[in-house]
């Protein structure tokens, strides 16, 4: 439905709201909980901004049915989480029952409330004790995060219908073994080709394991990130750095999925440092190409890029080997992350996701903007990420007009939480965390989207 003041999206569209294991729970040491990679990269200093950690995060862990209630409060129908690996088992193979048991509750309580689990099975936090023993740089992860996945399908999979097998992977390898600024702070260009395989791989046999358990009506998918490249320029230095940018970020890893290899212009680009292809063996890429659900779409910027005179001259863009371009400041309003605000990016994304795959179903798996909030009289009067939150479903509205197969919105994120290197100096959150006493406040955002997902419209 379509009239002058508002935009309609179709029936049946997914709303809902995401967080991560690590952001939230707290409760590091409860019921067996092991330690991830994140406990031991924030407690280095430096690593983290303050020092922060994790450790008690939103306190998740104890307050889930106070959290549950608030979604039920906001009316949202769908709720994404990540299952931490290290809590479910603390040795990256063993199950740990009472760790399990901690998601039992929760999706129990969802259902309660009649709200759909979304599962993410791997939201960064990987065993320390998988890291101990080569983490991502070895192949046998990969096996490990299958078996994981069974495991945890054991417990679940009677309740739990839509199941993603890893979120991010560009950020979970490149930034935690290409540029170090995550866990696990490993900064080796090579060794992040290498990691991003393994994460494919397990994807893959987490795919095909999941697949031959599956009930009919579950769903499995995938999230990665996107950011359309923007240029100053239309000349063939200007395409050729955009095409450098897009490879590695929007490509690399969605074209394996869709059974296309590796892109071979990246393939090109990533030459000298001889280090994907060895990694890749007989049968990967078949694993890889298992058939997914949805596609799960994460957004938040565009990123603008200009080329460098010398074409071999080490890109500032933090990805591995990148060579003969640089990526320029963000530009207009920013949010407190220092990310342009750009919806329209949004709707080119999933036109071209559209036309570049165009059977596979999209769900927008992350959106969202951290502002500087503040609580005042307990109102949060987020008018900044009102803006933000209408503009993008806006622009995910011109996306559906111009064909674009889009299932479902999932908000980033329900809580201010844990916003990784950058400790708790970022606020995603629809609902406000007092970090000092745990207290959680509704903020204005949150009073708007769920107006949008009572009535499945956005003003227009
Ligand atoms: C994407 C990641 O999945 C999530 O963990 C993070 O908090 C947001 N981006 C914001 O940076």
């Amino acid at each position: 439905m379509t009239n002058e003041q508002v935009l309609g999206f179709p029936q049946g569209f997914i709303w809902g709201a995401a967080t991560a294991s690590y952001q939230i729970e707290g409760g590091a040491k409860e019921d067996g909980r092991g330690p991830s990679i994140w406990d031991t990269f924030a407690a280095q200093e430096g690593k983290v901004l303050g020092g922060d950690t994790g450790e008690v995060a939103c306190d998740h862990f104890h307050r889930y049915a106070e959290d549950v209630a608030l979604m039920a409060e906001l009316g949202l129908p769908s709720y994404r989480f990540s299952v931490s690996w290290p809590r479910v088992m603390p040795d990256g193979r063993t199950l740990n029952p009472s760790g399990v048991a901690f998601y039992d509750r929760l999706v129990d309580e969802l259902l309660a409330r009649g709200i759909s689990p979304m599962v993410t099975l791997y939201h960064w936090d990987l065993p320390q004790a998988l890291e101990d023993q080569g983490g991502w740089r070895v192949r046998d992860t990969a096996a490990r995060f299958a078996d994981y996945a069974v495991a945890v399908h054991g417990v679940l999979g009677d309740r739990v219908r839509d199941w993603t097998t890893l979120n991010e992977p560009f950020c979970s390898a490149f930034l935690g073994y290409g540029n170090g600024v995550h866990a696990p702070g490993i900064a080796e260009p090579g060794t992040a080709l290498v990691a991003a395989h393994h994460h494919l791989l397990a994807h893959g046999q987490g795919m095909a394991a999941l697949r031959a358990l599956a009930r009919p009506d579950q769903r499995f998918s995938l999230v990665l990130n996107f950011s359309p490249v923007l240029t100053d320029a239309d000349d063939a230095a200007h395409r050729e750095a955009a095409r450098k940018f897009d490879g590695m970020h929007n490509r690399m890893f969605l074209d394996p999925v869709l059974g296309r290899g590796y892109p071979q212009d990246v393939l090109a680009d990533l030459e000298h440092l001889n280090a994907l292809e060895p990694a890749i063996r007989e049968g990967d890429m078949e694993l890889i190409t298992t058939p997914l659900d949805w596609l799960g779409v994460n957004y938040y910027a565009p990123t603008r890029v200009a080329p460098l005179p010398d074409v071999s001259a080490p890109s500032n863009c933090g990805l591995p080997g990148m060579r003969g371009f640089d990526v320029l400041p963000p530009r207009g309003p920013l949010t407190s992350f220092g990310w342009e605000q750009t919806p329209g990016s949004l709707t080119d994304l999933l036109v071209w996701l559209h036309e570049h795959c165009p059977e596979l179903p999209i769900v927008v798996a992350e959106n969202g903007a951290a502002f500087p909030d503040t609580l005042d009289n307990g109102r949060v009067r987020d008018s900044q990420r009102v803006r933000y939150i209408a503009d993008h479903l806006r622009a995910v509205h011109a996306a559906i007009e111009r064909g674009a197969d889009v299932r479902g919105y999932l908000a980033w994120s329900l809580l201010d939480n844990f916003e990784w290197a950058m400790g708790y100096t970022q606020r995603f959150g629809l609902i406000h965390v007092d970090f000092d006493t745990q207290q959680r406040t509704i903020k204005d955002s949150a009073r708007f989207y769920s107006s949008v997902v009572e009535n499945n419209t956005v003003p227009a």
